[in-house]
């Protein structure tokens, strides 16, 4: 799903972070593509998580905003692509090819599966791709106090969707947090955890 130019760019960025100690962790895997591209780059011997409802996307909301909305209503396009729906034997196969030894794929909704979740270890590489609001701001409502200090928040749909983006804002500011939103030398939005 993700382009070419964008997939590279998430290795080059990810590769900056590979001595950062911790898991990987991806929000949002569809058939798994990215992250197992990862899980080559990184190696067998790190942890992987894999966080998806494997039923596709929520309904989009307004605050999602109206691109969002019109890409969900639009059933035929060529991009719709069952709304991201995937079996997760796609994702399954996807990282037993990558070679890793340690990987797990939770199913369920974000709000359900990762308050819940306990890892045994911090996270060293955080990658959101869940597209909207309420999906990024609940993987860092959970998730960004479990990343390892010098780890990294890759946030694939910063530039995408309006909902994706408010919530990066909105989960910063509640916080009173000051971590810059940054960008790739390839365009691809990341935070540093400080
Ligand atoms: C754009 S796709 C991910 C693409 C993927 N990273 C890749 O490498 O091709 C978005 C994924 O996020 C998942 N998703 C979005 N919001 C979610 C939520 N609230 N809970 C669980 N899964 C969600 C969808 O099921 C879908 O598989």
């Amino acid at each position: 799903m993700i382009p070419i130019e964008t997939y590279i760019g998430n290795l080059i960025l990810t590769e900056q972070f590979k001595n950062i100690h911790g898991s990987i962790v991806e929000c949002g895997v569809w058939r798994g593509g990215m992250i197992a591209g990862v899980a080559e780059l990184l190696g067998k011997d790190r942890n992987y998580f894999l966080f998806d409802s494997f039923e596709g996307l929520p309904p989009a909301k307004e605050i999602d905003g109206y691109a969002a909305n019109a890409w969900q209503n639009d059933k035929n396009s060529p991009l719709y692509l069952d709304n991201c729906k995937a079996e997760m034997s796609f994702a399954e196969k996807a990282m037993k090819m990558s070679g890793a030894k340690n990987f797990k794929l939770i199913k369920g909704w974000f709000s359900d599966s990762l308050p819940k979740y306990s890892f045994d270890e911090k996270i060293a590489i955080l990658r959101l791709d869940g597209d909207w609001y309420d999906s990024t701001i609940d993987c860092l409502t959970s998730l960004y106090d479990k990343v390892n200090k010098g780890g990294v928040i890759i946030i694939d749909d910063y530039y995408v969707w309006d909902g994706c983006s408010k919530a990066v804002h909105d989960y910063l500011s509640k916080k009173g947090l000051t971590a810059k939103i940054r960008q790739s030398a390839d365009g691809i939005c990341y935070i540093i955890k400080d």
